[in-house]
């Protein structure tokens, strides 16, 4: 296991003291986002704890660009009512944005969470109120209760990730309804638990790191994943690359103007299982995913390969011309045929995709994954299915930041 570790914090050495924009992104976010700060102002907390989500919220807005306009924030209280503070184009500057999170008054009341999601779904992110097509949307909730009526909070959550959003959860103290954090944010590791309101302070750095990290759709791009459905592979592990993929989804934009993505796979035969324009939903491409119904055989990369060159990308797949068109290999293990592999990555490397693979495991071969991607820091490795989340984020800054190729 050792090797593939030092692999992979070498790579993120090598990146860093290359790109030092690579750093900054850690404080502030340099794409833009419609961000909306959901607080609650029940009678649970003290007064002075609901300042404190406001010095919180201020704090995040210190380093971003408000003023420019990379990134809009509005703030909405919810507590037996919701009431939107400020919408996503209330303020031009960052001084008069937070004068007025400063000055949002404290209410009380019960928690009624779910008119809370609602009301984010209805008004928030409209054009009217602010909301920019093809930007990220992301929701970041702060609660220190469980809602009055957990049933009704869980069914608006349902119905709120209808929507491509990407939601945070900080639950605070001991009150916290778990069952309603995870329910509300997208994905497990949007939720943040901490024991007192004086630690959202800490919090502020991860929560930005989490929220900024680079999504894909703010330039829109076609992205095929290539899934290794051989014999070799547990349905478990199979399982494994298909949560990747899900985190993937829930972290882009998805739509037939933001991010695209479609799913081949293959082992002795080759699949073109999700069109790329097959859904412009994120969750209905989630559940098609889910719906895989995996098969078994060889590891035929190379008429993988040939599939995806000459169907992959074509218009009647959903491909568009002028976006970047992005193929991410997952394997663990070797090709049966190094000749028609070989053949086959030097044939689509003359097309305009570019290439990115994921090596799973100790069985694959290093030489191989270079040759399908092309070059050494398209290639990625983990030592297995258990840590391959843990190169999510260093793909999803390559693969969002591919340009458009041009082959002259
Ligand atoms: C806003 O844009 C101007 C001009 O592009 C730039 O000089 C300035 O640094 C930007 N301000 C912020 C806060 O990013
Ligand atoms: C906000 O920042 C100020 C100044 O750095 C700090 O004193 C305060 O504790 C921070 N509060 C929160 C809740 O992050
Ligand atoms: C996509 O972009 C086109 C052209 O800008 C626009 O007319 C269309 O409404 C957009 N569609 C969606 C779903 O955003």
């Amino acid at each position: 296991m050792a090797p593939f570790l030092l692999f992979a914090v070498s790579l993120t050495i090598l990146q860093l003291g290359n790109a030092l924009p690579l750093m900054k992104e850690l404080s502030e976010c340099d794409n833009p986002a419609d961000i909306v700060f959901l607080l609650d102002c029940s009678t649970s907390m003290y007064p002075a704890q609901f300042k404190q989500q406001l010095a919180f919220v201020n704090n995040f807005t210190e380093g971003m660009d408000i003023d420019n306009g990379t990134i809009r924030i509005a703030v909405v209280t919810f507590s037996t009512t919701v009431q939107t503070e400020f919408n996503l184009n209330a303020y031009k500057t960052k001084a008069e944005m937070q004068k007025a999170i400063s000055d949002i008054l404290y209410l009380g009341g019960r928690t009624h969470t779910w008119l809370a999601l609602d009301h984010i779904r209805q008004e928030i992110f409209t054009t009217d109120n602010g909301g920019r097509i093809g930007v990220p949307k992301i929701v970041i909730m702060i609660t220190d209760g469980g809602s009055n009526e957990k049933k009704k909070t869980i069914e608006a959550a349902k119905i709120l990730h209808k929507d491509p959003l990407r939601v945070f959860t900080i639950g605070i103290g001991p009150s916290v309804d778990t069952d309603e954090l995870k329910a509300i944010a997208s994905k497990p590791t949007n939720i943040f638990q901490i024991d007192k309101f004086d630690a959202l302070k800490a919090l502020t750095s991860e929560i930005i790191k989490n929220v900024c990290i680079k999504v894909c759709g703010v330039h829109p791009s076609d992205i095929i994943f290539l899934l290794d459905e051989s014999t070799s592979i547990y349905d478990d592990d199979f399982g494994i690359q298909l949560s990747f993929l899900i985190s993937f989804i829930r972290d882009s934009v998805i739509g037939i103007n933001a991010t695209q993505i479609g799913v081949v796979t293959f082992s002795s035969n080759v699949i073109y299982r999700i069109k790329l324009n097959q859904f412009s939903k994120s969750k209905d491409l989630e559940n098609a995913v889910l719906s895989i119904n995996r098969n078994h055989g060889d590891t035929n990369t190379g008429d993988a390969l040939k599939l995806i060159r000459e169907e992959g990308f074509t218009k009647a797949n959903g491909g568009r011309d002028g976006v970047p068109h992005i193929l991410i290999v997952i394997t663990d293990g070797q090709a049966q045929s190094p000749e028609k592999t070989a053949r086959e990555s030097a044939a689509i490397h003359k097309t305009d995709i570019a290439i990115f693979t994921i090596g799973i495991g100790p069985a694959v071969k290093p030489s191989e994954l270079r040759m399908i991607a092309g070059a050494d820091d398209k290639v990625f490795r983990t030592a297995s299915y258990s840590t391959l989340k843990t190169i999510e984020k260093t793909l999803f800054t390559k693969v969002c930041r591919v340009e458009v190729i041009k082959n002259d």
